[in-house]
């Protein structure tokens, strides 16, 4: 018999890239605290696995598969949730990837899918949902960025650029949408264990566990705080390098990311 938890910290929650990842693993820390988790992705078949995952818990996953490239969609996906759940209370815009550029052989395709899905899907969802908690006077969006998006990195030059442009577009969200009673807050993580970061044949730094990880996501949303990043150290490292002039960061970054 799951336990019930009377006052869940967000009552309807809805996350995107929840197949896999942290996606997945914040949609289980959210049902396991009683919140009601849309849970979206494409791949059904991983969808109604997490909601069967979720059924000893104290709230409970509800699957919704979706493109976030394709608006109607969206539109189509975020009324069934009104309609059968409530205006969600929290929205976690985390869909996403990562696809290495090497800028000898850049390929703009490779910018077009990566602005497609990192930023222009997360604008889609957020055409869908604003006007649900505006008109509520109240919510919660926080959306995944990534350490990446402070400075420019060696193979980053697309994703990088996804993830700065998020970054800025948080910043001015923040404040507009704070005006309407919204929460927005911006996830920037280093690098966790997930399907996405187990391709890199690179070494990574602080490389974290993603329940670990979603531990301090998870806690993030629970203040104001505008800025949710894991793990500290490194992140901090890299918050450091952004405040370097170009004269010192380019020639560090340089040597320490160079291949042998
Ligand atoms: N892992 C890291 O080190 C790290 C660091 C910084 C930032 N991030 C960011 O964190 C987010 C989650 O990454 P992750 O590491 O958990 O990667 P992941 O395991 O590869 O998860 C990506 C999720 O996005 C979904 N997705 C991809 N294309 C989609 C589409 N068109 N429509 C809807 N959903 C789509 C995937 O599901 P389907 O394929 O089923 O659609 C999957 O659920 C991403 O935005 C990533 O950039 C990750």
């Amino acid at each position: 018999m799951p336990l019930m938890i009377k006052n869940p910290p967000f009552p309807v929650a809805w996350i995107t890239g929840a197949s896999t990842g942290i996606g997945r693993a914040l949609a289980l820390r959210l049902a396991a605290e009683g919140c009601t988790v849309a849970a979206s992705a494409r791949s059904a078949d991983a969808l109604k696995s997490l909601e069967q995952e979720a059924e000893t818990l104290a709230g409970r996953i509800v699957a919704v598969s979706l493109d976030v490239t394709d608006s109607a969609a969206i539109e189509q996906a975020c009324a069934r949730i009104v309609a059968d759940l409530g205006v969600p209370d929290l929205c976690v815009l985390n869909a996403g990837a990562y696809i290495p550029v090497d800028a000898k052989c850049l390929k703009a395709e490779d910018f077009r899918i990566q602005f497609n899905l990192n930023v222009m899907g997360t604008v889609r969802m957020l055409e869908a949902v604003i006007p649900g908690m505006v008109e509520r006077k109240s919510g919660r969006i926080a959306i995944v960025a990534s350490i990446s998006g402070y400075r420019g990195l060696r193979t980053a030059s697309a994703y990088g650029a996804t993830k700065a442009a998020l970054i800025n577009m948080c910043e001015a969200l923040r404040m507009e949408l704070g005006d309407a009673g919204i929460t927005v807050q911006l996830v920037n993580p280093g690098f966790i264990k997930t399907p996405l970061t187990d391709k890199n044949d690179f070494p990574m730094p602080f490389l974290m566990p993603v329940d670990k990880a979603v531990d301090q996501f998870y806690r993030g949303l629970l203040t104001n705080r505008f800025e949710i990043t894991f793990p500290k150290r490194f992140t901090w490292m890299l918050k450091f390098a952004r405040l370097l002039p170009y004269a010192l960061y380019l020639p560090l970054l340089n040597r320490s990311t160079k291949a042998d």
